[in-house]
């Protein structure tokens, strides 16, 4: 089955196109009212492409985010992939969330072979969850359990479980939020690395100004509840790049300012 070989490191598809179209939201209150999450939304993610969504707590990032992944429907609006509509979850797009949520009765190599044996693959390929913990580097930990590691390996051992399903659609939802800000800055590199070898697009939730600005082509910025699409900046910038550039700090300043947190940086 030479054919199916190491699909993760030779991948030269492109990503999904997500196509989030006037989307709102509301969620029901045990007190019998409403509360709206998302008003009007609409993005649209070009294949291959990596968009950061920055907003205030509780605005409804997470909200949307599981509506992208199809973990439940939008009250209003279509959510698209590829053209198709999004109804429910698909293991072409994988969601990574702050906490890595391994199985600590599984070794790193079993944790990252979940998806799949869930789908019946491993088996015939086997090499795949090699290939992936090779690409986050921690093909020597394959045997290690998840207590034996620091919080960015087991973050890195949940970005390899997702990678391992060569996903079309990447989600992480403040996927290195719970990192220290040294572990937090090697693991945006990573990350970015990640995302042009794989060509997977990309969506992610972070509330830190600097991260969207250092991944993403297109940082889109919410308002408070319900979250409304306020700005968005392209970040013209090549990958890699250097955290010192004079373009980010311009960029990093406007998307204060439409935060609504007065520039005194
Ligand atoms: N399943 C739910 N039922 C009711 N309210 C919810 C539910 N999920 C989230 N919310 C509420 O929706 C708002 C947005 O939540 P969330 O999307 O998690 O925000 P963020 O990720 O931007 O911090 C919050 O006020 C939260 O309490
Ligand atoms: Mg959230």
């Amino acid at each position: 089955m030479v054919a199916l070989a190491s699909p993760i490191e030779t991948s030269l598809e492109t990503g999904a196109r997500i196509g989030v179209q006037n989307v709102s939201h509301w969620f029901k209150q045990q007190t019998g009212g409403v509360l709206q999450v998302l008003d009007d939304i609409s993005i649209d993610v070009k294949p291959g492409e990596f968009v950061a969504l920055l907003g205030p707590s509780g605005c409804g990032k997470s909200t949307l985010l599981r509506l992208v992944a199809g973990l439940e429907p939008a009250t209003a609006g279509t959510i698209t992939q590829d053209g198709a509509p999004i109804t429910r979850p698909d293991p072409s797009r994988i969601v990574v969330f702050q906490d890595p949520t391994l199985f600590p009765w599984r070794s790193v190599w079993d944790n990252v072979a979940l998806g799949l044996q869930a789908r019946g693959l491993l088996k015939s390929q086997r090499s795949r969850v090699d290939d992936a913990l090779r690409l986050v580097g921690l093909t020597e930990f394959a045997k290690s359990f998840p207590h034996q590691l620091s919080g960015g390996m087991a973050q890195r051992v949940a970005l390899a479980r997702a990678l391992v399903n060569d996903p079309q659609l990447l989600v992480l939802d403040e996927p290195l939020g719970k990192l220290d800000s040294l572990t937090r800055i090697a693991m945006q590199s990573e990350l970015v690395n990640l995302w042009q070898r794989a060509g997977f697009s990309a969506l992610l939730v972070t509330h830190d100004v600097e991260e969207a600005l250092f991944l993403a082509n297109r940082v889109i910025i919410l308002s408070d509840r319900p979250a409304r699409i306020t700005a968005e900046l392209v970040v013209d910038l090549p990958y890699p790049r250097h955290r010192g550039h004079p373009r980010l700090a311009e960029l990093r300043h406007e998307a204060l300012r439409h935060l609504g947190l007065d520039a005194t940086w």
